[in-house]
C-alpha cells in the first residue's frame, strides 16, 4: 500500500498528483519532530497491520455541520429527513472542536473541516479554522461558496484557511443547477472572485484555490471551458472527479469520462485500507467512524470522542477487530462486524 494513497483513491494520476502536492506543502509546513515521529510510528504500525496503535492518526476529517444550502444531486440522499437510527442535522460546538484538537492536535499535518454540510453557513467555522491554524495545523475546507455575505472573502483569508475547495459543478447556470440543486452560479463565482481579490489585497499566499468539479453527463461538454475561466479568474488549480453516486445511480448522470461501475477495489486503487491507522472522519457529534462511508446509520459508529478521549475510541474493540479483519481477511476466527467487514477495500488485502 503506498504511502500516498490516502484520499486519492481512485482517481487518475494528475488529480492524485495535486493532492499529494496539497499533503506534502501541509506536511513539510506544520512538520515538528512530534509530528514526524508519529507518522513513522503510524507507518509502520500500517505496513505492519498491528491491532492497537500507539501513534495517533496525522491527517483528520472533521465535519462542522451536516447541514447544507443546496440539495446536489445524490448528496446525502438528496437531504431526506432521517430516519429512525439516523444521525439527525446537527452542528459542532467551537468547544468540543477545541477538546478533541487539544489532543490530537500536536499529531496532526492537516485537518479537512468538511463533510457532508456546508461549514461556512455557521460562524464556529472560522473560530475552529483560526483554532487550528494557530496550533500548527493546516485546515482545508470545500464550499459551495452559495452564502450572499460581503464580509465572507475577508472572513475565509483572515482565518488562515490553507486550501479552499471550491465546489463548482458547471459553468452554465442550467447545468450548475441541474446538479446544485437550489446553487446560484453566479453568486459563487463572484465569491471565488473575490476571495481571490482579498487574497491579492491583503498579501496573502493562502488559502490556495482548488475547483473541484463532479464530472456528469451533462457537464462533460464544459470542461475546457472550465480550465480557461480558472486560469482568468487565478484559480490555482482545478480538479474533475468523479461524483460519488450511489451504485443505483441512474444512468443519465454518468459520463464517459467516469463511467458507471468501472472502479476496481485493488485494481484501480492500492489494496487495503489506510484510513484506519491515518486518518478518521470525526461526525459534527463526535461520534467516529473510520472513514466517510455509510455516515447516516448511527450503529456504524465506532465511539464519541466528546465524551470519551480519542485515544480510547482509537483502540476501542471495534477498532481492533476491524484492523484484525483489514490485515487478514480471511481468517474467519476473527470477530467484526463493523463498517469495516462490509467495505470491498478490506478484501483486497
Ligand atoms: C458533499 S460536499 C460538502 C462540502 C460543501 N458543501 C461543498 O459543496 O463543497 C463535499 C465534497 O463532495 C464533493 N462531491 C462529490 N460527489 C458529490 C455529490 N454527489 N454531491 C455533492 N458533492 C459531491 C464536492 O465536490 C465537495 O468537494
Amino acid at each position: 500500500m503506498g504511502i500516498f494513497s490516502l484520499a486519492t483513491r481512485g482517481m487518475n494520476a494528475a488529480t492524485q498528483f495535486k493532492i499529494l502536492q496539497r499533503h506534502l506543502f501541509a506536511f513539510s509546513k506544520h512538520l515538528t519532530a512530534k509530528k514526524m515521529w508519529n507518522f513513522i510510528l503510524s507507518e509502520y504500525n500500517s505496513a505492519a497491520k498491528k491491532s492497537r496503535c500507539l501513534s495517533y492518526p496525522y491527517i483528520l476529517k472533521i465535519e462542522p455541520s451536516n447541514i447544507c444550502n443546496l440539495q446536489c444531486v445524490y448528496c446525502y440522499d438528496n437531504r431526506r429527513p432521517p430516519e429512525k437510527g439516523e444521525r439527525p442535522y446537527g452542528r459542532m460546538s467551537s468547544r468540543n472542536f477545541k477538546k478533541l484538537i487539544d489532543e490530537v492536535g500536536p499529531y496532526l499535518f492537516k485537518v479537512n473541516l468538511y463533510g457532508f454540510g456546508e461549514p461556512f453557513l455557521f460562524p464556529e467555522t472560522f473560530d475552529m479554522i483560526k483554532y487550528a491554524t494557530e496550533k500548527n495545523i493546516g485546515v482545508g475546507v470545500s464550499s459551495n461558496l452559495n452564502i450572499d455575505d460581503a464580509m465572507l472573502p475577508g472572513k475565509i483569508v483572515q482565518s488562515g484557511l490553507e486550501t479552499l475547495i471550491f465546489s463548482c459543478h458547471g459553468v452554465t447556470p442550467e447545468n450548475y443547477a441541474k446538479f446544485m440543486v437550489k446553487g446560484n452560479m453566479d453568486l459563487a463565482m463572484r465569491n471565488i472572485k473575490a476571495v481571490i481579490k482579498k487574497r491579492k489585497e491583503l498579501g496573502s499566499r493562502t488559502p490556495l484555490i482548488d475547483w473541484q468539479f463532479c464530472v456528469t453527463r451533462f457537464n462533460q461538454g464544459e470542461l475546457d471551458i472550465a480550465k480557461a475561466m480558472a486560469k482568468e479568474i487565478g484559480i490555482d488549480q482545478i480538479r474533475f472527479i468523479r461524483p460519488f453516486f450511489p451504485d443505483e445511480a441512474a444512468e443519465e448522470w454518468q459520463s464517459d469520462l467516469f463511467p458507471k461501475n468501472n472502479f476496481r477495489p485493488g485494481v484501480d486503487n492500492p489494496p487495503g485500507c489506510s484510513w484506519i491507522y491515518r486518518s478518521a472522519y470525526i461526525n459534527y457529534d463526535g461520534n467516529l467512524l473510520p472513514c466517510c462511508r455509510d455516515f447516516r446509520r448511527m450503529s456504524n459508529d465506532f465511539g464519541n470522542v466528546f465524551t470519551e478521549s480519542f485515544a480510547a475510541v482509537w483502540n476501542n474493540d471495534k477498532y481492533v477487530n476491524s484492523r484484525k479483519l483489514v490485515a487478514n481477511p480471511k481468517d474467519k476466527s476473527i470477530h467484526c462486524d463493523t463498517l469495516c467487514s462490509q467495505c470491498p477495500v478490506t478484501y483486497t488485502e
